[in-house]
């Protein structure tokens, strides 16, 4: 039946990932998959509505297949350069002498909020619930049914670009698809990767994929920071190509299967490695060191960049639990103790949950997001069906929905 069923893209720069999964009596499966190339999609961006649409046809005809269903409206990762965040602050009085604390508090004190100075062209993607205060006592997560005169409400507020946004939709109904919700690509991974116990403790995660590096951290269970940065695994391959004046597709099979971080302890392998060169027959032997030269220098910028970003947002010093490290990039050998190297902190490698997942294949860190958005979704249906039952796995997810 089509009212349990769930439909989601994630519009990634290397790769356009649909899912169609099914929930039947508070279990979800996922049951179509559609993986294609994105070549039109820049950095989070639509850069050509025809060829993005295109992509996306065929990427839901392959997750239509799969599953014997057609795919409902749909949940869509977002992620650019366009995307701004921040922290804001509502408050109301309850009442002078005190009173219980009513939903209709809740929604006065969220109005209130979400008040702030937009750029002109930004349109709110999320308002994430970080804490409630009452009376000065903060750190309070369901505040109805409490007595209090004066109810504050901190929260984290994601926007992106309308004309960014507006041509993502276009390119949505252009291949014949209904837009169901937004989600920004940082959230999505974090859902499917990060423990509760992390989030607690002071955790940040980042989803390196092509053309975007997504980060978000959690502090004392709370979303704290987030933001996109323009950096990703297309700047290693074309460092690869240019500096061993290679093409960009074989720039791109060097960098998966010999490519390697430098790390302080990490061996260097030995060796050399034969490849392909632009419009000559004979080939170009290159050693491992100076493939690992190449691909190290540019991830240690990509590392500095995060560390910067980290120290910026004033939370590097309240994250014990270290950095999460998913999307493609995760994958690069070394790259995660490199991580841990520069900025100081322990990092591993963020592998999405898979306790729903009918195939191997969305074992990958490449599908994080994916997974974090069937994710997103069930939640989100679920207060919207009013079913407490809807998913039981998911109690940890309800703190962003109430
Ligand atoms: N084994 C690997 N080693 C190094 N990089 C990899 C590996 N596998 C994938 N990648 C890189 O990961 C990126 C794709 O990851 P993905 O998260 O799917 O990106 P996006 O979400 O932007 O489409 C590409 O830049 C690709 O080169
Ligand atoms: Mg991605």
């Amino acid at each position: 039946m089509s009212e349990n069923l769930i439909s989601v893209v994630d519009l990634g720069s290397s790769s356009l990932k649909f899912l169609i999964a099914e929930e039947t009596e508070g279990n979800a499966s996922i049951i179509g998959v559609g993986i294609v190339p994105s070549k039109s999609i820049n950095k989070g961006v639509v850069v050509d509505l025809n060829k993005a649409s295109e992509a996306l046809v065929q990427a839901k005809k392959q997750a239509e297949n799969m599953s014997g269903k057609k795919a409902s409206p749909v949940y869509v990762t977002v992620s650019g350069a366009h995307i701004y965040s921040l922290n804001n602050k509502g408050v109301v009085i309850i009442s002078k002498e005190g009173r219980e604390i009513s939903q209709e508090d809740i929604k006065r004190v969220e109005e209130s909020a979400k008040v702030l100075l937009l750029q002109p062209n930004q349109r709110i993607i999320h308002v994430l619930p970080r804490q409630f205060i009452i009376d000065g006592q903060g750190g309070i997560r369901n505040p109805v049914g409490m007595s209090g005169i004066k109810l504050e409400e901190e929260v984290h507020i994601i926007t992106g670009s309308s004309t960014a946004l507006y041509n993502i939709e276009k390119c949505i109904s252009m291949a014949g698809l209904d837009f169901d919700t937004f989600v920004a690509q940082s959230l999505s991974s974090s859902l499917s990767t990060v423990s509760e116990q992390e989030k607690e403790l002071g955790v940040a995660l980042l989803d390196i994929g092509a053309g975007t590096g997504d980060l978000i951290v959690y502090s004392n269970g709370n979303i704290a920071h987030s933001a996109v940065l323009p950096i990703g695994g297309e700047y290693i391959t074309k460092d690869v190509a240019f500096g061993l004046r290679i093409s960009l597709d074989e720039a791109e099979n060097v960098k998966k299967n010999y490519g390697f971080v430098l790390t302080n302890r990490g061996e260097i392998p030995q060796g050399e490695v034969e490849m392909e060169r632009i419009g000559l027959k004979d080939k170009l032997i290159v050693p491992y060191t100076e493939i690992g030269e190449i691909v190290s220098s540019r991830v240690d910028e990509i590392l500095e960049g995060i560390r910067l970003e980290l120290m910026k947002s004033g939370y590097w010093n309240s994250i014990p639990a270290g950095i999460v490290i998913t999307g493609g990039c995760a994958l690069l050998k070394g790259f995660t103790e490199r991580a841990s190297e520069i900025l100081e902190i322990p990092s591993r490698v963020g592998l999405p949950r898979n306790d729903f997942a009918l195939t191997n294949i969305l074992n990958s860190p490449e599908y994080s997001a994916s997974i974090g958005l069937v994710m997103y979704a069930l939640e989100n249906e679920k207060t919207l069906k009013r079913r407490p039952e809807f998913w039981k796995g998911l109690s940890w997810l309800k703190d962003l929905f109430e």
